[in-house]
Formats: structure tokens, C-alpha cells, sequence
């Protein structure tokens, strides 16, 4: 096996991070190169981006840990990756002896965003390690927490979780309300990052949800084991628009869907689907199945008392090819009554919006749901003022939430709260009506089925 070595070279440009990155010919890449025998792999990796890009100063702030890249070219290469902090923003191509011109053509410094769409598949994972390792200062009052502080692992709970370190696909964490899924969804990501998975971890419980606000259905990738399960900020997300699931099972169950899609194109190799416990009744019923139908995991994790979801497990196990750990509920488990959960909720509403400002979108971008708001001439504001809204980009991603303030029928144009930088204010394609109104002390106002809102299809 060849092992080539380079450094993930990030600047701090304002109060985002930008990538270095280089272009041979039309192939991207960071700075690297072939490890000598005589040399430790982080020299290399030093050398290189001194002679690729003139880069002396590096701070490994992060340590001197690295990311390898799976086996290419044939399978005979294995490219590893330092992370460096530099000041320096001047890149210089000195001549290679051997070429007898600068190896690279071109260099950008690049956000997050747009290295992603330049970098060839095989460094997303390195690309999505360095990301979620710069940022951790977001997660930081979390990790001083502790991940896994509290939390009591059965030996069950460990036994599954070695079994499916082992394994690749999707994993199913289902059971009824209160079973603990989210723990063990949690204890599950810290497992297998510690054993050097790459894990996603997407959180369906619209209502509860530990990704991202609620009404949202949140996706992230970890590499780390010290990353949180438990941000405002997942790395993707799509917009529910209500607390639970009922009323939206088609909505979650392509949400889920392209989120597992979007995971393993990422590169996770364990897609944990933390689940609502909406799973008794005929509504369960079809949510489950119709999850396991589309998703094929490879196991279902599930969460039982005694036998209570045990007619579902039996019947798709029969029906589909999948197999199931069945574990006990940890006797810590706590119930939550429906004031506690609504609380939760509200304090997250308030954290999320805690920083936002107005901004206007024209009528153009709102979705179906609300074309004939544009068209009427007697909308009234007090119907519609508080409801929240879903800023959507051109895939149907999640940018940010939204309230909406006021409806201006001379300017043609929402006004909205909402968290989005001005930046990501450009990608908002489609603007999508929740259920809810939300107050401005984060108080939640459920506008059922949408009934009380002015007549939402275009005639
Ligand atoms: N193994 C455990 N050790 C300690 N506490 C636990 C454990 N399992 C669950 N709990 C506690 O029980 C409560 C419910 O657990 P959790 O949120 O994981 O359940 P859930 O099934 O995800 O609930 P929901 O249906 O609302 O999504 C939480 O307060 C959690 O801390
Ligand atoms: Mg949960």
C-alpha cells in the first residue's frame, strides 16, 4: 500500500473557516504527497505544503491527529490528512524539479460549502472530519458535559453496539415513547465513532428532536467521538412544520429517506435512525413499515418493556430482510409528560431564535401551500402573523426557520425572523407553511391542519 500524507490547511477569515485547496489538471486535492521511507508521515505532510504551496506556518491546534481516506487507485493508495490552522493567506507554486514547472495550476481558499462541491467523493469524509473538528467550539458547553454522563448501559446495549460496529448500513432505533431511543441512539454514535466508524445519526422525532429545532428532521455526521448529539445546528436538515408525526408520515418518510441517501454519499459506512415513537395503532404501524420498506436497514434496534411493538417486529422480520436486536428498556428511563416535552420544546424555539433579525423574501419563493396569499386581496395578518416558516433552498434542504411578521401586499414581500445569514438569504428557493405559530416568548400555537389559516389551495 502507498500512504501519501498532507495537511488540511484552514484560515480563519472573518468568523468562518476557509479550506486550502489545489488543482492539478482538473483534479482537487490538499496539498500531500508520497510518504518517503525514511520520513514520519506528519514531515511529509509538512514538506509538501511547504513545497506545494509555501505554507510554512501551521498550528496544529487540533493535535496531530489524522484522517486516512479509504483505498483508491486501484486500491493500492491511501492518502492520510493532518489538520493545520495557518495565517498565512499568500500561496506560492515554487517550480518542481522533477516537472520543471509548479505541480498545481490553480489554488482557492474555499468555505465549507463550496469545497464540497469541488472535492472529488474520496476526500468528503476528510473534508466532513475537518469540519466538524473546527467547529467544536459550538458543541463545547455539551461536551463539558459529558456525552454519555448518566447514562446507564446494559449489557445488552453494549453487546448490540459491538455487533453493529462490525457492520455497515442502516440501523433502526424504534420503540415507544420514553424507551429510551435517543439515549441509545446517543450511546450508539459514541460507540462506533470510538471504534473509527463514520456514523450519521438522523433524528425523525419531529417533536423531541435532539438535531436542530423542533418541527425539523435533522441529519449529522460524526466522526468524533466527543461531537454532540444534541445541536441547534445539524448538518442538514428538512422541514416538518409540525411537532408530530401524525398528519406527516409521508413528509417523514421521504424526509428520512433522503437523509440516509445524503449520509451514505457522504461516506458514513452506519446510519443510526433514531425514530418518533409514534409506532402503535395503524399510524405507527404504517410509519414503520413503510420506513423499513424504503430504507431496507440492516438491523432494527428495538426498545421493549415487555412485548408491546412485538407483532411489528415479527412481521417485518418475516416480510423484509431484516433482523432485530431486541433490548431491554433501561430502568432509569423517565416518562415525560406532555407539559415537560412542550417546555422543551419552547426553550429550544427561544435558543434558535435568540438571534435573528427581519428580513424580506418576495411572494415569488412561497411554496403552494400559500400561493393564494399572494393572490388575495383580504388576507388577514392577524391569521397568519406568528406562523412559522420553513426557508428552503433549491433541494428542499433546510436553511433556516423562519416567523413570519408581517404580509406586505404593496412591496410583494414576506417579513421574516429568522436566524439565516445574509449569505445563505440567497439560497432560499421555497418558503414552506408550518402548522404552528410560535410567539415571540416561544410559545407554540397549533393552527390545526392548517384549517384556521385563510384558504391555502390556488383555485
Ligand atoms: N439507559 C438510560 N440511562 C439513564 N437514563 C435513561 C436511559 N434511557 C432513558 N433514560 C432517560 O429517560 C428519559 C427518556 O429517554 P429518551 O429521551 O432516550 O427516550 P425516547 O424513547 O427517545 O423518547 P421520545 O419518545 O420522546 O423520543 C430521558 O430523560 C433519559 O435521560
Ligand atoms: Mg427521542
Amino acid at each position: 500500500m502507498i500512504l501519501s500524507a498532507g495537511i488540511v490547511v484552514v484560515r480563519k477569515e472573518t468568523k468562518e473557516w476557509k479550506y486550502l485547496f489545489l488543482r492539478a489538471y482538473k483534479n482537487w486535492d490538499f496539498p500531500k504527497g508520497i510518504v518517503e521511507s525514511t520520513e514520519a508521515p506528519i514531515e511529509t505532510a509538512k514538506r509538501e505544503v511547504k513545497e506545494e504551496s509555501g505554507i510554512t506556518d501551521l498550528n496544529f491546534r487540533w493535535g496531530d491527529i489524522f484522517k486516512e481516506t479509504l483505498p483508491y487507485g486501484g486500491g493500492k493508495k491511501i492518502a492520510r490528512y493532518y489538520i493545520a490552522e495557518t495565517s498565512q493567506c499568500t500561496v506560492t507554486f515554487s517550480i518542481n524539479p522533477e516537472l520543471g514547472r509548479p505541480e498545481h495550476h490553480e489554488y482557492r481558499w474555499l468555505f465549507y460549502d463550496e469545497i464540497k462541491k469541488l472535492s472529488p467523493k474520496r476526500l468528503l469524509t476528510t473534508i466532513e472530519w475537518a469540519n466538524s473538528l473546527i467547529n467544536q467550539n459550538r458543541y463545547e458547553s455539551f461536551i463539558k458535559e459529558g456525552a454519555l454522563k448518566n447514562i446507564s448501559i446494559s449489557r445488552e446495549w453494549r453487546a448490540a453496539a459491538e455487533a453493529i460496529s462490525k457492520e455497515s448500513g442502516i440501523f433502526l432505533v424504534v420503540g415507544v415513547p420514553d424507551s429510551g431511543k435517543s439515549t441509545l441512539s446517543r450511546y450508539l454514535i459514541h460507540y462506533l465513532t470510538h471504534a473509527s466508524r463514520i456514523v450519521a445519526l438522523i433524528d425523525c422525532d419531529v417533536g423531541q428532536t435532539h438535531l436542530g429545532p423542533p418541527t425539523t428532521l435533522g441529519m449529522m455526521l460524526y466522526t468524533n467521538p466527543t461531537d454532540t448529539c444534541d445541536t441547534l445546528q445539524p448538518d442538514h436538515m428538512r422541514f416538518i412544520g409540525a411537532t408530530s408525526p401524525t398528519g406527516h408520515l409521508l413528509d417523514i418518510v421521504v424526509a428520512t429517506k433522503k437523509m440516509a441517501d445524503k449520509a451514505l454519499n457522504l461516506g458514513a459506512e452506519a446510519v443510526i435512525v433514531n425514530t418518533s415513537g409514534l409506532i402503535l395503532g395503524v399510524a405507527g404501524a404504517k410509519l414503520k413499515l413503510n420506513k423499513v420498506d424504503l430504507l431496507c436497514p440492516k438491523y432494527m434496534l428495538a426498545l421493549q418493556e415487555s412485548s408491546e411493538i412485538e407483532h411489528l417486529l415479527t412481521y417485518l422480520e418475516k416480510r423484509h430482510t431484516v433482523s432485530t436486536f431486541r433490548l431491554p428498556i433501561s430502568e432509569h428511563a423517565r416518562k415525560r409528560p406532555p407539559e415537560v416535552r412542550r417546555r422543551f420544546r419552547e426553550e429550544k424555539y427561544r435558543e434558535y431564535f435568540r438571534e435573528s433579525q427581519i428580513v424580506k423574501m418576495p411572494f415569488s419563493q412561497i411554496g403552494p401551500q400559500g400561493y393564494v396569499w399572494c393572490r388575495e386581496r383580504n388576507v388577514r395578518i392577524d391569521a397568519i402573523k406568528h406562523l412559522l416558516l420553513g426557508l428552503c433552498d433549491s433541494e428542499n434542504y433546510l436553511l433556516a426557520l423562519g416567523v413570519l411578521q408581517e404580509f406586505d401586499l404593496e412591496e410583494r414581500s414576506l417579513h421574516i425572523l429568522t436566524p439565516l445569514s445574509s449569505k445563505d438569504g440567497e439560497k432560499v428557493r421555497a418558503i414552506q407553511l408550518g402548522e404552528i405559530k410560535i410567539h415571540p416568548n416561544g410559545q407554540e400555537e397549533y393552527v390545526h391542519g392548517g384549517k384556521n389559516l385563510p384558504n391555502s389551495i390556488p383555485n
